[in-house]
């Protein structure tokens, strides 16, 4: 398995393989990776026959107080993980080369990025889309691949490829979660073992707000009292956010309608998980 730093090196790989009539399928990550990770490529490489995981720890989607210093690092573990899946190619660019001294293009997705992490974490999605927008022009793939745990992300993703007429087919895949229900994350290394069981109450109460949502319930309020009671009861945990919305828009609704999107962000010690789950009835 190769692994490519060289921006302009990267383009041309890409524009060999696209003129061979070969397909490309990306997974942009972050490294640390996990099972949630490898489900993705997993799936990349039954689509494609060059398959890029890119690793890239994207200063521009932090903030000022985040955890970008301390984010986990570790690009030799998760060469030999990739290439065990079976990976073609890691691209890992230089801070430096991505983000020149003069760089001043940011890629704003305005309406659906306001809510949720948006409101939360200023500044994040737009690190984000900018990160992916390069990448899908370094990378050049016809398919990129992404988590569902990271849901806004997702959304967000998808309105600027159809905003921006970008020629990439974005694929939301399932979260991938660990026996007792919690969402891989490369931040759960962070948890202390008593923080680890305080954290499954996310999985759960998301859980019995889909299960009071099957029996009928569809305010809101109602809904989240449970899901935030159940959060709560917990130690270490605070909640950031417990917001039902709109799956397309991400705006807040009163009542569910067809169907809604749970979504958390819940403080576990010092540790900030998010997940989500959708609100939809059984066979809809
Ligand atoms: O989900 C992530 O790991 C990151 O947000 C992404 C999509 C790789 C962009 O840096």
């Amino acid at each position: 398995m190769e692994i490519i730093r060289d921006i302009e090196k990267m383009q041309s790989r890409a524009e060999k393989t696209r003129q061979g009539g070969k397909r490309i399928a990306l997974v942009p990550t972050m490294g640390a990776l996990h099972e949630g990770h490898l489900a993705l490529m997993d799936y990349g490489r039954e689509k494609a026959n060059l398959l890029v995981v890119s690793i890239f720890v994207n200063p521009i989607q932090f903030g000022p107080k985040e955890d970008f210093e301390k984010y986990p690092r570790d690009l030799q573990k998760d060469s030999r993980l990739t290439e065990k899946r079976g990976v073609d190619l890691i691209f890992s660019p230089e801070i430096k080369a991505f983000y020149p001294e003069f760089f001043q293009t940011y890629v704003t997705v305005e309406k659906v990025t306001q809510n949720l992490c948006g409101a939360s974490r200023p500044g994040h999605f737009r690190g984000v889309t900018t990160v992916v927008c390069k990448l899908f022009n370094i990378v050049k793939p016809h398919l990129a691949i992404f988590g569902q745990k990271d849901f806004q992300q997702l959304i967000a993703i998808q309105q600027m490829v159809e905003d921006l007429h970008m020629d990439v087919e974005v694929v939301g895949r399932p979260t991938i979660r660990e026996d007792d229900g919690l969402a891989m994350s490369s931040r759960n290394v962070f948890l202390s073992p008593e923080e680890r069981i305080s954290a499954r109450s996310l999985f759960q109460a998301m859980q019995e707000g889909q299960s009071l949502f099957r029996m009928g319930e569809r305010k809101t309020e109602v809904l989240l009292n449970r899901v935030r009671g159940l959060i709560m009861e917990q130690p270490f945990t605070r909640i950031d956010y417990a917001k039902i919305c709109h799956p397309r828009t991400l705006e807040e609704v009163k009542v569910v309608e067809g169907r809604g999107v749970l979504a958390l962000a819940v403080w576990v010690g010092a540790t900030r998980l998010i997940d989500n789950c959708l609100l939809e009835d059984k066979g809809q």
